[in-house]
């Protein structure tokens, strides 16, 4: 199987994206490690696993607290030894027009969406570096690279902050055999996005993507085929925005 004892950390794992990426990681070999603010979403992800046969555990954790993501990167070692795969989906999203927007939501939006992707990736990176071998994906957004279409400022910054640090880390973990790469999805159907009223008509392919075409990118980028990409910012959109 193609990742055969390999242990991963999903994050975001208990919805859309997170889950598709962790239920497919499992259906592969991997170890999961399903890690969400959503305790109860978590666990039915990894029941999900479980009954399958795979092996998973669930941690909830806040990525935006440095404390819980230390918990987090501690329980993987007790329950699995060591961390291959590092899938980084939490996130939070919001509509506001930009002369609406507080402080306290860019904050929060920072805090989140960039600060906690820093956080799991500077933590894992000290135990994939002693073993010479890692991946790592973070979630991009087309909002990162274009601004906002349906979505916040603060968003769209907070994203193309995520593709930038997924650059800065790939350089400095290139050293020690282990690849960093963004994805960034478009118009996908998730629980993120079910008020946007997207409009497949806006989609050269002519239709939402799902989570499970997102996951697809994602795990490609987990395994040795793309052993030869790091720093890279892989477009899931259906072609509406061809970088
Ligand atoms: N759905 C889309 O169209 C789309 C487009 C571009 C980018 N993305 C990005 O993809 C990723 C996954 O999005 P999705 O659509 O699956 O969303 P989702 O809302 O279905 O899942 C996000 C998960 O992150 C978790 N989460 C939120 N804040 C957290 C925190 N502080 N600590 C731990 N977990 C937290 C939530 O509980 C949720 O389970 C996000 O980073 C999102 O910005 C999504």
């Amino acid at each position: 199987m193609l990742f055969e004892d390999k242990v991963s950390i999903v994050t975001g794992g208990a919805s859309g994206i997170g889950k598709a990426c962790a239920l497919s990681l499992a259906e592969n070999g991997a170890k999961v490690a399903v890690v969400d603010l959503n305790e109860k979403g978590a666990e039915e992800t990894t029941s999900k696993i479980l009954e399958k046969g795979s092996q998973a555990i669930s941690i909830k954790i806040d990525i935006s607290k440095s404390e819980d993501v230390d918990k987090a990167v501690d329980t993987v070692l007790k329950s699995f030894g060591k961390i291959d795969i590092l899938v980084n989906c939490a996130g939070i999203c919001q509509i506001r027009n930009f002369d609406d927007l507080t402080e306290n939501e860019w904050d929060k939006m920072l805090s989140i969406n960039l600060k906690g992707t820093f956080l799991m990736c500077q933590r894992v990176l000290k135990e994939m570096k002693k073993n010479r071998y890692g991946k790592i994906v973070n979630l991009g957004s087309l909002a990162g690279e274009v601004g906002g279409i349906y979505v916040g400022a603060n968003y769209a910054a907070s994203k193309a902050g995520v593709i930038c640090l997924t650059k800065s880390i790939a350089k400095n973990a290139a050293p020690y055999n282990i690849n960093v790469n963004s994805v960034s999805p478009g118009f996908i159907n998730t629980e993120m996005t079910k008020d946007f009223g997207y409009d497949p008509k806006t989609v050269p392919l002519g239709r939402i993507g799902t989570p499970e075409e997102v996951a697809d990118v994602i795990l490609f980028l987990c395994s040795d085929a793309s052993r030869y990409i790091t720093g890279a910012n892989i477009d899931v959109n259906g072609g509406v925005f061809m970088g």
